[in-house]
Parts: C-alpha cells; structure tokens; sequence
C-alpha cells in the first residue's frame, strides 16, 4: 500500500490522476497509479459545474467514500472544497479529520496560500496529512480572472518558491504545482525535501497529476499543458449510437439476452 512517507521509495515519478467514482477509481488503482486524488475538478469534471466553487463538503465526503471502498494500493487524496477550509481553524481541521474518518481518505489536499501555512501545521499535529497547492488555485478564479499561469514574474515566482517552503516546513507532504513555468517548478522541487507533483509545471517535478477526464480523453475540452492518452469519449458516443440502432431495429435483446420460463407457457 502507498503510503505518504512511502511516496518517494524509489526514484520513479510518482503518479497521480483523480478519480471521482468507484470504477473509475478501481481502474486507476489496478494500473498502479500512486495517488487517486478526488480532486473537487469533479465540480466540472463530474457534476455539471461551471466551476469548482460551487462543490461541498459533503459531495466531496461521498465522491472520497466511493473511491477509497475501490481502491487497494494507492494512496487516496481528498481535496478539500471552497470555504471548508480557510474560514476558521478549527473548522477547517475538523473537516479535514471528517475526510479521513468518515471517507476513509488517507490525506487532504488543500489549496494554498499564506493563510494555509498554519492551517497545515494544525493539521499535520493532529495526524492529518496535507498534500499543498500552490500556482493556479482554481479556488480563487474570481480573483486571478481566468485559469492564467502563475509565477512568470519574479516577485510571483518567489513568492512560490517561499510559501513550497513554508507549507514544507508546516508539514505537508507533498505539494502539487498547478500551472507555472517549468523553470519555477524544477527550482521549487530543488528547494524542497518534501516531493513536488506537477500539472501544466514541466518534466522536472518529482511526479505528475492529470484530471481523469483529460488524461482518458472523456471531456469535451482539456487545457492545453494536458495530453489525452485515450478516446473515452469517442468510445463511448460508438457504444451509445450502437446502442440506440440495435434497439430501435430490433436486434437487441435478441434469444441470446432473454430467458424463457417454460411454466408461464400459458402466458404466451
Ligand atoms: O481538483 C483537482 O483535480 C486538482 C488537480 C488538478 C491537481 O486540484
């Protein structure tokens, strides 16, 4: 089993994709991903939202459940939501705790800022592991206006590098970098004993992160730092039309999908 002190066992890239739902989770899990992170992506991802303000504790809570009951080997990370952390200490540490005693997570994510380092402090204490974020914090969309990289200048990229510092120092364990340029990313995983996990932040991170959907080719759109490894999409509008054609020319359910009691003869 993965483990967050294990993370870094061997000198492979750690991996890490989300998963939102028990079968999805166990196909992430069988393939040997390290890390299932429910990331609250689900908010566009999986449950309709234009955004990932809108998800809640609670959705968050039932989606982690699902995905730690289908996976065995890897490491399941729960993201925590918009305002269940942030607002108030104590709060933020119970919610966290709920992650892992009532969800069955194994660490929280949470994303990051200055407000967060002793936040992650409190909750390391308490035996909470806390996976950091820092770079684009989709969280706070309304105030970055837009989904735009992060640390291109250099009071920005220092601030970076001091706040990976901090969080390392507060105890996270690992620390995700979401859309900064690849030279920042390879500093700050220089700088730090604690591993970096990248997404749109270049090959010299110590592993990487896709949205399930993106990495499976299932959404409709994926941001440009993302490759789509697959067709899901394209798969499943095949399956779907096959579908609708078999049904609707009679050829499904044929003899092969149907059963027959011979003592309702009479109904017949
Ligand atoms: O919510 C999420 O899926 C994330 C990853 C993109 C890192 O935060």
């Amino acid at each position: 089993m993965t483990t967050t002190r294990g993370l870094r066992e061997d000198d492979d890239p750690i991996t890490m994709l989300t998963a939102y739902d028990a079968p999805t989770a166990a196909v992430v899990d069988e393939a040997g991903i390290d890390v299932v992170l429910v990331g609250d992506s689900m908010g566009n991802a999986a449950l309709g939202y234009d955004s990932t303000l809108p998800v809640t504790f609670d959705e968050v809570a039932s989606r982690t459940a699902a995905v730690a009951r289908a996976t065995g080997d890897a490491l399941v990370v729960a993201d925590m939501p918009f305002l269940s952390f942030g607002v108030d200490e104590a709060e933020s540490v119970r919610n966290a705790g709920r992650l892992l005693k009532e969800a069955n997570a194994d660490a929280v994510k949470i994303e990051s800022g200055p407000h967060t380092v002793e936040t992650t402090r409190r909750m390391t204490e308490v035996g909470i592991p806390v996976m950091a974020h820092l770079g684009l914090t989709p969280q706070h969309v309304n105030q970055l206006g837009g989904y735009t990289r992060q640390g291109t200048e250099q009071d920005a990229a220092e601030e970076i590098i001091d706040l990976a510092g901090a969080h390392a120092d507060a105890g996270a364990f690992a620390l995700v970098l979401e859309h900064v340029p690849a030279n920042l990313a390879g500093a700050v995983t220089e700088a730090l004993s604690i591993p970096t996990i990248g997404i749109g932040a270049g090959p010299d991170c110590d592993g990487q992160v896709l949205v399930i959907n993106d990495a499976v080719g299932l959404g409709e759109w994926s941001p440009p730092f993302a490759k789509q490894f697959g067709d899901v999409r394209g798969e499943m509008v095949d399956a779907v039309e096959a579908y609708k054609e078999a049904v609707t020319s009679g050829e499904f359910p044929s003899e092969e999908h149907s059963h027959v009691e011979e003592d309702l003869d009479d109904l017949y």
